[in-house]
């Protein structure tokens, strides 16, 4: 399962690396966290982690830019591109992109195309996500969502993305320290 994660890295090197270099940054230090989080999630569910958080934001690469809703781009381009199903899955609804389909009249059209799985490896990739900056630093999750606020300022879609979504990206983050911590016996 090796393979997974080493082809899903390569395909986001290809799609990022030259096209968007920060954000590329942000993408690298994403799945070194998942690899570090892993203990939260199952043994088989591991690999399936990392590779999900190499691709989470392959969506932004411009040739593969569609709706502009960067879950949903991404996430319909790696079904094309026949990556395994339950990664595309992943990527469609990371980090409660869900509400931010809602907030985009795009509720709907992500929810029929993709399941969306709550499980501990959704908790560790939010974390993965959640508590890495735009360059790939390490953050708080307050930090990291007000980071986001600044950056896309008080009016944007973002934003109220953001706030709506903020206390389960918190909650997420918590059952996963608390899974790594061993306070949490069985997946919620
Ligand atoms: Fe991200």
């Amino acid at each position: 399962m090796a393979v997974l994660v080493d082809a899903a890295r390569e395909i986001a090197r290809l799609k990022l690396e030259a096209a968007l270099p920060r954000r590329w940054s942000h993408v690298q230090a994403v799945a070194a966290k998942a690899r570090q989080v892993c203990g939260a999630v199952p043994p088989e569910d591991r690999d399936v982690l990392v590779a999900s958080a190499w691709l989470h934001d392959v969506g932004y690469s411009p040739g593969l830019v569609d709706t502009g809703f960067h879950s949903l781009d991404g996430a319909r381009w790696l079904r094309r591109e026949s990556v395994d199903e339950r990664i595309a899955a992943f990527v469609a609804h990371h980090s409660c992109a869900w509400l931010e389909a809602e907030e985009r009249g795009l509720g709907h059209v992500l929810a029929d195309e993709f399941p969306r799985e709550e499980s501990p490896v959704t908790d560790a990739l939010c974390f993965s996500d959640m508590t890495t900056g735009p360059d790939g630093q390490d953050f708080d999750v307050n930090d990291r969502l007000a980071e986001i606020r600044s950056r896309y300022g008080p009016d944007h879609l973002v934003t109220r993305f953001i706030t709506r979504a903020e206390p389960e990206i918190v909650a997420s983050v918590r059952r996963t320290q608390g899974r790594l911590a061993g306070f949490v016996a069985q997946p919620m």
